[in-house]
């Protein structure tokens, strides 16, 4: 009977907060209380009340949400800000000499900057920006190894109005070109190299590379020069950060832009091939990034918040580069890997730098949880006192690891649902009010209307799975696909007739209301946390000479969440032996050249053929059964060529 009663329990695991938690957290339930009540009945008053009380606005707005032109809402429209400033001016009475960075580089050494530094940095680097004719408006990519002159070269473009696109440094230079030509980009920032777990990345080299076949519009590259390996300088295009920066004085005008101008652009993967610039704007965004730093993380004057993301990611926007600084908190960054120079390394820094709010990512945890118990147990872990994940659902196994192992069973863990597009976090736990279920994100903040809808819209009954929609529009909402208003209307918006914006994930709600994610309803795929649409693989895969056609599916992976499985159609025979080996070597490697290093598909099978519907129509469901290794049980009648399924089904 009583363990009857126990695997009960055990399947249906609550964790309340703690109480000493929840007396000292940002938000208690009685603020929660009075702020789902004002959202639920004043959704545009609840913003412009938090919009008022947390930005230092230039010129007030008086417009909260001008819905005229839906789905493409504009937020505290005649208002007029500097997010730079509101991250780094407005601190200075106060807290000029508090640590806002604390730097570890990749060989383990620490430099940090108070508030005072980063603002004279911000100021001569934007002067320096605007010295090479950089002005309000225009695109500036930043492709660098994850340093703080990578937020400060952003904080810079936001003090002068320029739109930054941060293109993660590992990306190749084939993606890096993509994006600087959609970007329409006048300037790339970079570095001559990264350092990541000991090796050197070649960032320069990659930027010469992308723009050696011209037909783009940059006109300068400004170059950080950070592992001091040699790299080549074009003589009137290229210039190093220190040159550029000689002479600047270290402060600069902050430039008032209304609140809808673009503060950033931050490429993404579709279901299509072609990676979409996700358009943000400057007042909107800052304030969910205020307030999810401040409700979700309970971010105090005395915490060390590192958020172990990259700013080539939207993660590494809002809770690195611009939340945690427009509240003046203190931010960890790091340059390496989580695994070097051993899998302690994560638990070491949070050691040594005191780290109390830790966010990362689910694939993370499963891979140091492979290491075992052993390693943090070394560390003295005794300061942390809160745990985020973000990137994919967390399955129950790690989230209880990370609870026991890591947070000693006194940290909740925030498990935040969120998108490069919604710009913040949009369903997590309040840590000081919201019991805990593991692998749920469980509920919508205040003033966030999520839902999960059938077909029709209609909402569900809890229990079911369905489309998971945000049904009311909010402050740090994307406000379009660069370059492409119709794609942005097509995919968040056409499916339901412009009123929800859809997520692209599907969910489910338990008897709680809780919200469960169960993964993407597009082709896309979330590798290590990574959104990589299968197109974009499968494009770069048949612009091989020897491939004439691809499919691309993913497959369930315990560390990585999901692998990639590529099936090919060779031009010519398919070859076997070593030939065979090799030629999955040089596909994986000519992935990893078009891409990216994280897009190298994990298992490569050839066939002459896909298998087809007799439209023509790929069959993904079968080739994900294969890619599995399941058995096919599902109907082929209306599979054109049943055999090839044979061929595939070998490795
Ligand atoms: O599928 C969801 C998953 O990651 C997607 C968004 O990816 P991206 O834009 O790269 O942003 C990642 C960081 C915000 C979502 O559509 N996802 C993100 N967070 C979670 C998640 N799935 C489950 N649980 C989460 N906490």
């Amino acid at each position: 009977m009583s363990d009857q009663i126990e695997s009960i329990l055990h399947e249906a695991r609550v964790f309340p907060p703690p109480a000493e938690f929840s007396a000292q957290a940002n938000v208690k339930a009685e603020d929660y209380q009075r702020m789902m009540e004002k959202a639920a009945s004043d959704h545009v008053g609840f913003w412009a009340d938090l919009a008022r009380e947390k930005i230092s606005w230039h010129t007030p707005f008086t417009v909260t949400l001008d819905d005229s032109n839906a789905p493409h809402y504009r937020w505290f429209s005649d208002g007029q800000l500097n997010v730079s400033y509101n991250c780094l001016d407005r601190h200075l009475a106060e807290r000029e000499e508090k640590t806002a960075i604390i730097f570890e580089s990749d060989a383990g050494d620490v430099t940090t900057y108070t508030y005072k530094e980063l603002f004279d940095e911000v100021g001569r680097f934007a002067n320096a920006l605007k010295n090479l004719g950089v002005q309000t408006g225009d695109r500036v990519i930043i492709y660098m190894p994850m340093i703080p002159q990578a937020v400060i070269a952003m904080q810079a473009c936001a003090r002068i109005g320029a739109i930054h696109s941060v293109v993660f440094g590992g990306f190749s230079a084939e993606a890096l070109k993509d994006r600087i030509h959609d970007a329409g980009a006048k300037v790339v920032i970079t570095a001559d190299g990264g350092r990541r777990g000991g090796k050197v990345v070649p960032l320069k080299a990659a930027v010469d590379q992308a723009l050696e076949s011209g037909g783009h519009c940059v006109e300068k590259v400004v170059v950080y020069q950070h592992t001091g390996e040699a790299v080549e300088m074009k003589a009137t295009r290229d210039l190093w950060w220190h040159e550029a920066e000689r002479g600047m004085p270290d402060y600069c005008d902050p430039v008032m832009v209304d609140s809808e101008h673009p503060l950033f652009l931050l490429y993404t993967s579709g279901s299509t091939g072609k990676p979409k610039g996700i358009q943000h704007s400057s007042g909107g965004y800052l304030l969910n990034a205020i307030i999810t730093n401040e409700w979700v993380f309970d971010l105090k004057d005395e915490d060390i918040f590192w958020c172990t993301a990259d700013v080539g990611w939207i993660t590494g926007h809002t809770y690195v580069a611009y939340g945690p600084l427009a509240l003046g908190k203190t931010i960890v960054m790091f340059e390496g890997v989580p695994t070097y120079p051993d899998a302690g390394r994560f638990w070491q820094m949070c050691e040594r730098h005191g780290v109390t709010v830790f966010y990362t990512a689910p694939t993370a945890i499963r891979a140091l949880m492979k290491f075992g118990d052993e390693i943090p147990n070394q560390y003295d872990l005794s300061k942390l006192r809160l745990l985020g994940t973000v990137g994919e659902p967390i399955n129950p196994e790690a989230w209880m690891w990370y609870y026991r192992v890591i947070g000693k069973e006194r940290c909740p863990i925030v498990d935040t649902w969120w998108q490069t597009e919604t710009g913040a976090h949009m369903i997590a736990p309040l840590p000081g009010i919201t019991p805990l279920k593991p692998g749920s994100c469980t509920l919508p903040l205040p003033g966030i209307d999520a839902a999960v809808v059938d077909e029709a819209g209609n909402e569900i009954p809890h229990g079911n799975g369905g489309y998971l929609v945000i049904r009311k529009p909010w402050p740090s909402m994307l406000r379009t696909v660069w370059g492409d208003d119709q794609r942005y209307v097509d995919t968040y918006w056409a499916k339901f007739n412009n009123r929800y914006y859809v997520a692209g994930d599907s969910a489910r709600r338990d008897e709680d209301g809780y919200f469960w994610i169960m993964g993407r309803i597009d082709d896309v795929l979330n590798v290590s946390g990574h959104r990589l649409g299968t197109m974009e693989i499968e494009s770069a895969l048949v612009a091989h000479e020897q491939v004439a056609e691809a499919a691309v599916v993913g497959r369930p992976h315990e560390v990585k969440g999901e692998a990639i499985v590529a099936f090919v159609v060779l031009k010519g025979e398919i070859p076997t032996g070593s030939q065979r080996d090799a030629l999955v070597q040089t596909l994986r490697n000519w992935v990893a050249k078009e891409i990216g290093p994280i897009a190298k598909p994990d298992d490569i099978r050839f066939g002459s053929n896909l298998p087809k519907t007799r439209s023509g129509k790929i069959m993904r469901r079968l080739l994900r059964a294969i890619a599995r290794g399941e058995r096919i049980t599902q109907d082929t009648s209306t599979l054109e060529n049943p055999q090839i399924l044979e061929q595939f089904m070998q490795k």
